[in-house]
């Protein structure tokens, strides 16, 4: 047991039904049927072939993209395919979550065998909604279509999602209010290493913040400038957008018009008062990289022209981090610099993975984005920690107890029969 949670060493699996939670949510091509990165399908192994050596009769339940980003929303079948070639062993896949044919398929399981189902955000009662407007009790999700249907053909829960502790779902939380409960072995190196870094970093320690799912980058800054774990921060990306407008400096319609559009204008207020308190800890962009007539432009933040939207911070600002980020001891970052998929807008991202590499600094990357970059620079065997989570670290790293953490801490308590 590690944090008051088991892991796999407390719990027996043999002969046993495991229903077990993966995060193998990955960008899809949806023209192809195919997955354009299998990162996280690879991270979750270790913990798949273990219960199936160990004669588990396994059914794996994962999410792919959500219904508000409707690019990624799609079947998990063909992650059944990469599961298979990866674990060198048949991978069944069902089109069903929780209906009569998924658990026929769970109930004629043998000992070793792996089922994975279908995408669970295809239950209403999962969707990413309830994120935004729901909230269920522990009590609720338990009595949830996906908990009442699945729990009874079940002996055990594992979750091994840690990309997705942050979020208060039944196939996350509701399991473990009536099933004993462990987690996986990727959730527990991601949730320990985690853990511990934080309570030490090496100073100074330095956080680099980017990428455009900003909601929780905000609490999380006060957080750890509050609580002095981190000693600078470098707000590049979208909250650097935030952050310079919250300034006072003006960066262009345009850019406005798209920090309204992805519902953060109140986070303009938010980053007052967190320059107000840190002002001196928190680094903004000097300059950014835009696009004209398809060409890179760079300008003075203050010399923005009216049509133009930031794409990426500038080469000032990216040679200065770089050297901030060369004399820290801790670099945490999460988020590219910019859209860094087009090489005229990536100059930023790639400086400052050109640095990470480079470092003697510990560094740790989360979220899908940065390990793409990580991936696309060739950094990925010199970045010390590679975390899968991205939303799901930044929400750790407010402070926050992780709903997933809360209940595996419940479904813990719980005796397996003998
Ligand atoms: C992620 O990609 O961060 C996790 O898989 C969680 O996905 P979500 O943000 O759609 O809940």
């Amino acid at each position: 047991m590690r944090f008051g949670i088991n892991t796999l060493d407390d719990v027996a699996v043999t002969d046993k039904t495991v229903l077990c939670r993966i995060d193998i949510n990955q960008p899809v091509d949806q023209t192809t049927g195919t997955l354009k990165d299998t990162t996280r399908i690879e991270a979750c192994i270790p913990t798949i072939r273990e219960l199936s050596d160990k004669g588990a009769k396994l059914v794996l339940l994962a999410h792919q993209g959500s219904d508000i980003e409707y690019k990624n929303f799609y079947t998990t079948r063909p992650h059944g395919a990469v599961l298979s070639r990866l674990l060198d062993r048949e991978v069944r896949f069902i089109d069903d979550v929780c209906g009569p044919a998924a658990r026929d398929a769970i109930r004629a399981l043998r000992p070793g065998e792996i089922l994975l189902l279908d995408n669970v955000r295809f239950v209403s009662e999962e969707q990413t909604l309830f994120e935004l407007k729901l909230q269920l009790s522990p009590e609720e999700q338990a009595k949830t279509l996906l908990v009442r249907n699945l729990a009874p053909l079940a002996d055990l829960y594992i979750c091994d999602a840690f990309a997705a502790a942050h979020r208060d779902q039944p196939s996350l939380c509701g399991f473990e209010q009536i099933l004993p409960s462990a987690m996986g072995r990727l959730f527990e190196e991601e949730f320990c290493a985690i853990s511990s870094l934080m309570k030490r970093p090496e100073r100074p320690c330095l956080f680099v913040l980017g990428g455009t799912k900003i909601n929780d980058a905000f609490l999380m800054m006060d957080r750890v400038l509050q609580d002095a774990v981190a000693d600078r921060v470098l707000a590049g990306g979208l909250a650097g957008q935030v952050l310079l407008w919250a300034e006072g400096r003006d960066i262009g319609e345009p850019s406005r018009a798209f920090i309204r559009k992805q519902g953060y204008e109140a986070l303009v207020e938010t980053g007052r008062e967190l320059l107000a308190k840190y002002g001196d800890r928190i680094e903004t962009p000097v300059d950014c990289g835009t696009l004209n007539n398809g060409e890179r432009r760079e300008y003075r933040i203050g010399d923005i022209p009216q049509d133009a939207l930031i794409l990426d911070i500038g080469t000032e600002t990216a040679t200065a981090w770089q050297e901030r980020i060369g004399t820290a001891k801790t670099v945490f970052v999460n988020g590219p610099m910019g859209v860094f998929e087009d090489e005229k807008t990536e100059k930023g991202t790639r400086m400052i993975w050109d640095a990470l590499g480079g470092t003697p600094a510990y560094t740790v990357i989360g979220g899908g984005d940065s390990i793409t970059a990580t991936k696309k620079y060739g950094k990925t065997g010199f970045i010390n920690y590679i975390c899968t989570g991205g939303g799901a670290l930044i929400r750790f790293l407010t402070g926050e107890d992780l709903p997933v953490v809360r209940a595996l801490r419940h479904g813990s308590a719980i005796k397996q029969k003998e």
